[in-house]
């Protein structure tokens, strides 16, 4: 088994020290004896720092952290290594469980790109011209927004859903790129885009993949739906980000080139050591807001605590409901929650 050190080594957003790597040993130690006491559980996104990734009893995208939340019964604490908006869903889906951001400038550009004022302005005006307009909102918005969803997907299933649903017409919110891809994974539905992007992976080019591409033939390219349609058309796969780990693990494919924000590379690089995998990447400043000393001072002073406002206001279907949201993350399984009820899942 390769030690802290030698997985760090191959980590490339990075150059640890020797020191830094001793540096995160003791504060491992600290944050396990911490969990213990706490009876916390530690879940982390793909692209969090690799040292939080190392102490996080869990690892995984957007769906997998929401499936993984919504299981969790003998853990007093989720401390979730994630973005703003993840915490909030784990908080939806699991409401008797206390969930902790360590860091609060770890929010999402993309989920902020959708103001719920915006979005109701919006589904009024189409409502007009298609009567049977649904709302699909990403998991990349926040609650207020998906309070007045009809249902909410992950990268991981963003056809599936808009498939599963009787509409024809689809407002897709809040990522343009994401409406494309299901668009043309789904060409009987007529998909309306909200303008949204991700700042990340917007900045990805093809001339940059093209050159890389070039000069090394035989690269498997994966790329992530947040990118843009022309960086999306020359992969060999699109795929969330756990979607990405997995196929790498099972292709036989010696050489990828991984097209989505540089954490990813940095697991695969610590999971995967016998294969290659090039960065086609930029680094997302709020995945990486986060260190070890505030995931350490979260689970020490119990901060910060994410909550899911109990009535949010001007939800016209749903009135009276407790947050007048069902969360639908139809994956694997199939979720609806009201917070005040039980979460119930449902396979
Ligand atoms: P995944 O659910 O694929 O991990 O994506 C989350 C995200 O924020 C991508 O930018
Ligand atoms: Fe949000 Fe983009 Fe960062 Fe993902 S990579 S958390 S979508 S800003």
């Amino acid at each position: 088994m390769s030690t802290l050190c030698e997985e760090l080594s191959r980590v490339k957003t990075y150059e640890y020290t020797a020191e830094d790597v001793v540096e995160f040993e003791a504060l491992h130690e600290e944050i396990r004896a911490l969990k213990k006491e706490r009876n916390a559980i530690i879940v982390a996104h793909n692209y969090y720092r690799p040292e939080i990734l190392k102490v996080a009893d869990f690892v995984g995208d957007s769906l997998e952290l929401a499936l993984m939340a919504s299981n969790v019964k003998d853990a007093d604490i989720i401390e979730f290594c994630g973005v703003h908006f993840m915490a909030e869903t784990a908080k939806i889906v699991n409401p008797s469980r206390l969930v902790l951001l360590p860091n609060l400038l770890a929010g999402c550009q993309l989920a902020d790109s959708a103001p719920a004022d915006d979005l109701r302005a919006r589904i009024a005006e189409l409502k007009k011209e298609y009567p049977d307009l649904a709302v699909v909102s990403y998991v990349n918005t926040t609650a207020a927004v998906k309070a007045l969803s009809d249902i909410i997907c992950t990268s991981a299933n963003a056809p599936k859903v808009v498939r599963s649903l009787p509409n024809k017409n689809i407002l897709f919110v809040p990522d343009r790129n994401l409406a494309n891809f299901v668009a043309n994974q789904v060409p009987e539905k007529n998909i309306i885009p909200w303008d949204g992007f991700c700042y990340v992976h917007q900045q990805i080019t093809p001339e940059e993949i093209d050159r890389i591409r070039q000069a090394d033939p035989e690269l498997e390219i994966l790329v992530h739906p947040e990118c843009r349609p022309d960086v999306a058309k020359l992969a060999n796969a699109v795929l969330s980000t756990s979607g990405m780990v997995r196929y790498a693990k099972e292709k036989p494919a010696k050489r990828f080139l991984v097209v989505t924000e540089c954490g990813l590379t940095d697991r695969l690089a610590m999971e995967v050591p016998e294969k290659q995998f090039l960065k086609g990447c930029k680094l997302c400043t709020f995945m990486k807001v986060t260190t070890l000393d505030d995931v350490r001072d979260s689970l020490k002073y119990m901060r910060y605590e994410i909550e899911v406002p109990a009535r949010c206001g001007g939800c016209s279907k749903r009135q009276g409901s407790a947050l007048c949201v069902s969360l639908w993350l139809c994956g694997e399984k199939l979720f609806t929650t009201e917070p005040q009820r039980n979460t119930e899942i449902r396979e």
